[in-house]
């Protein structure tokens, strides 16, 4: 039986992803025992400073950095071992040691070499409508699960030999070179591939959902680590602009294997200001030099494609909609002290779509491009105190105070934490806020 007062808890992104989720994680995993992933694979870059050294990690969740935390890699991510091999090299080389506390789920799909090739060709053949992914073959995986054509980690231990194994991969390389039609990829050298990446994987390999399930019955403390944003599910977000995962939380459910009562609290990571990065609406949309400014203040670029994110105004719809499919019960809010130098700060309160206004975001992308925001203009604290560094709420300028608040009426949702910079100290978590349990 699961506790359900049990501390486990999910932390999601409610935009559309660099939230800066990378960084909450890593503060919250030492309290944690195990810090588990999802959905979604090496798109995702967590960022995550210490002591003023930045780390990248795409694929492994961020509490690897804590000693003594195990890391989960669950079912529901598709696993490009290569890149999850180069992560794990690069943090041996920072002395992080993975070994022991790292473990990839056996029901994970894979990503392999002709997923990233079909998806070049999907997205060229889309031109204007291309959906801007990150290029790293996550969608042809995913709709290789759903085909049940996919090739599963637990498929690799049948070795050269395995006739599924084999199978799979004819009928993947065929219909790879028929869809790329020059270069020509052969079945058997990807063999050779797979039966060397899997004596490497091998002793990461097992039963996460059993693993979980063990750690949950021995009032042992998860940490649920969600993969883009809210608005970046396949079901909830902006589609089809979007990725192929649910990033809300029914993933972390079918990702990892276990039930919802698993998950205690869900925080949801917000940034003081709307980022996207690839194509589609973005309603609060800056297309001008104040875009420009937040960009280049918040150093939005992507982490795992260096693209430069498209910047906007915190639209509240967007994050409304957000609290309402996640059930979030906090909001980790981040990158205040990036609005500093703003003499004032629109906020979206709805979306007007021809004569009416929305409070949810429009179910047809057409409308959705339709849409313009409707802004509430608050005061910003340029001038008046600046939020960069600040580590206790009494600092905050008073304008922010009030900037805060009133993001958290518009949402729905109380913010716990209040980021003021990227390294792990320059954190507020407020005494009245759920973080308090897992941060005092
Ligand atoms: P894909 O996940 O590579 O298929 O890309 C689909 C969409 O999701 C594109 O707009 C990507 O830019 C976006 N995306 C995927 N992962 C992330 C992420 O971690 N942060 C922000 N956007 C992402």
């Amino acid at each position: 039986m699961v506790n359900r007062n049990s501390g486990h808890l999910a932390v999601l992104g409610a935009q559309w992803g660099d939230e800066g989720k990378g960084k909450i994680v890593d503060l919250l995993a030492p309290v944690f025992h195990i810090v588990a992933r999802a959905q979604g694979g090496h798109n995702a870059g967590h960022t995550v400073f210490v002591n003023g050294k930045e780390t990248i990690l795409h694929l492994i969740p961020s509490g690897i950095l804590h000693a003594g935390v195990t890391c989960v890699i669950g079912n529901g991510v598709v696993v490009d071992a290569t890149a999850l091999f180069a992560e794990i090299d690069q943090l041996a080389e920072q002395g992080i040691d993975t070994t022991g506390r790292l473990f990839v789920s056996d029901r994970a799909h894979l990503i392999l070499p002709y997923h990233r090739d079909i998806e070049a060709v999907s997205e060229a053949r889309l031109g204007r409508q291309a959906i801007g992914t990150t290029s790293r073959g996550i969608g042809p995986s995913y709709e290789d699960k759903v085909g049940r054509r996919g090739i599963r980690i637990a498929d690799l231990a049948g070795g050269r030999t395995s006739e599924r194994l084999s199978s799979l991969l004819d009928s993947a390389v065929v219909a790879r070179n028929l869809a790329v039609g020059t270069d020509v990829m052969s079945a058997e050298s990807l063999r050779d591939e797979l039966s060397e990446l899997w004596e490497r994987l091998a002793p990461m390999v097992t039963d996460t959902a059993t693993l979980l399930h063990t750690a949950l019955s021995a009032d042992k403390k998860v940490l649920f680590e969600g993969a883009q944003g809210s608005m970046l599910d396949i079901d909830h977000g902006t589609f089809p602009y979007v990725t192929s995962s649910n990033s809300t939380i029914g993933g972390m459910c079918t990702g990892l294997g276990v039930g919802p009562h698993a998950i205690e609290a869900v925080l949801g990571i917000v940034k003081a200001y709307t980022t996207r990065v690839g194509s589609g609406p973005l309603p609060t949309e800056l297309i001008d030099s104040s875009g420009d400014r937040l960009r280049e203040s918040g150093k939005e670029y992507g982490a795992s494609t260096g693209r430069p994110r498209r910047c906007g105004w915190f639209d509240a719809v967007a994050v409304r909609y957000a609290v309402q499919v996640n059930g979030i019960d906090a909001l980790a809010l981040t990158k205040l002290d990036i609005l500093d130098d703003q003499p004032e700060l629109p906020v979206c309160t709805g979306y007007r779509c021809g004569d009416t206004v929305l409070t949810t975001p429009p179910g047809s992308i057409e409308d959705l491009a339709r849409c313009r925001p409707e802004y509430e203009v608050l005061p910003g604290w340029a001038g008046s105190g600046r939020c960069a560094g600040v580590r206790r709420e009494a600092d905050l300028p008073a304008r922010a105070r009030a900037y805060i608040v009133r993001l958290e009426e518009l949402t729905g949702a109380p913010a716990a934490i209040i980021s003021t910079g990227p390294d792990r100290n320059d954190t507020i978590v407020r005494e009245s806020g759920i973080a308090t349990r897992w941060l005092r």
